[in-house]
């Protein structure tokens, strides 16, 4: 199959989208750009056409998928009891880069939700996107646009490593924003609880609703995590990935300690770090900046197309500097711990 690229620069242009729609509207698979990552969208009433998204991913058949829609109407024909919370939130940050958990309405396949009784919705704030799923005429489901297990892309470049002659269509408008998923936060309890941490913080959230809750699984307590692609191993460059994490004072140091072990064995080294960090390392060290360490939003955006970086770099291991773990860096050290496969060496 060939892959057309559709390229748009401008904000919006919806007659350039028409082809990407038809491709789309015959059951076919068209990544698109929203303001999070690119994602891989079909129609998400159709069984076929989503089966289609798992067979392109290589994705397990028991990961659900959301569906992205671009109208609030929309929504309560995917969904049935949604809560005053999940309206409040709903409200305050749809369009934006979260998703919401409901209880599903009949209308939306088994395909979707893995056989779930509940259904992830979002409503992406991009306008390509939206317009999209206007053409389409139908809610779009859309994982990230990789393959099973690597990093999620941010470009149109990205999606073409890992999908290209196995999608209709890509439609490209340069870099993601925000770079990390959105936010999932399940309002089918009473208290609402996020899934998967975003650029939607805690902090954001608890300021709307009040109490909020952080699923056990994500603060390595022993569970299974409610948002079944949380408990895959994801994110991950080709080389195996090592996260050192601690105060910034001792970052450089325990890295220097790390990168001449490891060259004392005979390995290529790569190092995924901050840019203050990179002026630190040797010059034989492959290295790629994620960003100052001094701005969480700079790194969310860069870590992917970083990470990615060592898909042309041949290394042997790739060392990581770790970032603290609140507000955006919940979600930061969350991919990264991921991209690690947890493997962590606390200084
Ligand atoms: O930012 C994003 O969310 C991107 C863009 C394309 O919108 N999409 C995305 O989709 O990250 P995906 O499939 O890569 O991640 C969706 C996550 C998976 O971990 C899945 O297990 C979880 O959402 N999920 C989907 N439906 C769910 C449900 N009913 N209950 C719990 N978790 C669910
Ligand atoms: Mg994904």
């Amino acid at each position: 199959m060939e892959t057309k690229v559709i390229t748009i620069t401008d904000k919006l242009d919806a007659l350039a989208l028409l082809p990407a729609a038809e491709v789309l509207q015959k059951g076919g698979l068209v990544a698109f750009p929203t303001e999070t990552v690119y994602g891989l969208g079909a129609n998400g009433l159709d069984t076929e056409a989503v089966k289609a998204i798992y067979a392109a991913k290589g994705r397990p058949s028991d990961n659900p998928l959301i569906l992205h829609v671009a109208d609030f109407a929309e929504i309560d024909k995917l969904a049935h009891d949604i809560s005053d919370t999940a309206r409040k939130i709903i409200a305050a940050f749809c369009p934006g880069p979260i998703t919401i958990i409901l209880n599903r309405n009949r209308i939306v396949p088994d395909a979707v939700t893995g056989g779930l009784n509940t259904v992830g919705i979002r409503m992406p704030n991009h306008e390509i996107a939206r317009e999209l799923i206007r053409l389409a005429g139908v809610p779009l489901a859309a994982p990230s646009a990789n393959t099973s297990g690597r990093p999620s892309p941010t470009t149109a470049q990205a999606v073409l490593a890992d999908l290209q002659g196995k999608i209709g269509a890509v439609v490209d408008n340069g870099s993601c924003k925000f770079g990390l998923e959105s936010t999932i936060v399940d309002c089918t309890s009473a208290v609402p609880t996020v899934l998967r941490p975003g650029a939607i913080t805690l902090e954001m959230l608890a300021a709307v609703v009040g109490e909020v809750k952080l699923d056990p699984a994500l603060v390595g307590e022993n569970s299974i995590p409610k948002a079944p692609g949380m408990k895959y191993t994801h994110y991950a460059p080709k080389a195996p990935m090592i996260m050192l994490e601690g105060a910034k004072g001792k970052m450089v140091a325990g890295l220097l300690t790390q990168i001449a072990k490891a060259k004392a064995e005979g390995k290529k080294i790569g190092a995924v770090v901050s840019s203050e960090t990179a002026k630190e390392l040797p010059a034989d060290v492959a290295i790629a900046v994620y960003g100052s360490r001094e701005k969480m939003s700079e790194i969310a955006t860069n870590l992917y197309e970083a990470l990615r970086k060592f898909d042309q770099t041949e290394v042997d291991v790739i060392f990581a500097e770790g970032t603290a773990e609140v507000g955006l860096g919940l979600a930061i050290m969350n991919r990264m711990h991921k991209a690690s496969g947890y493997r962590i060496i606390n200084l």
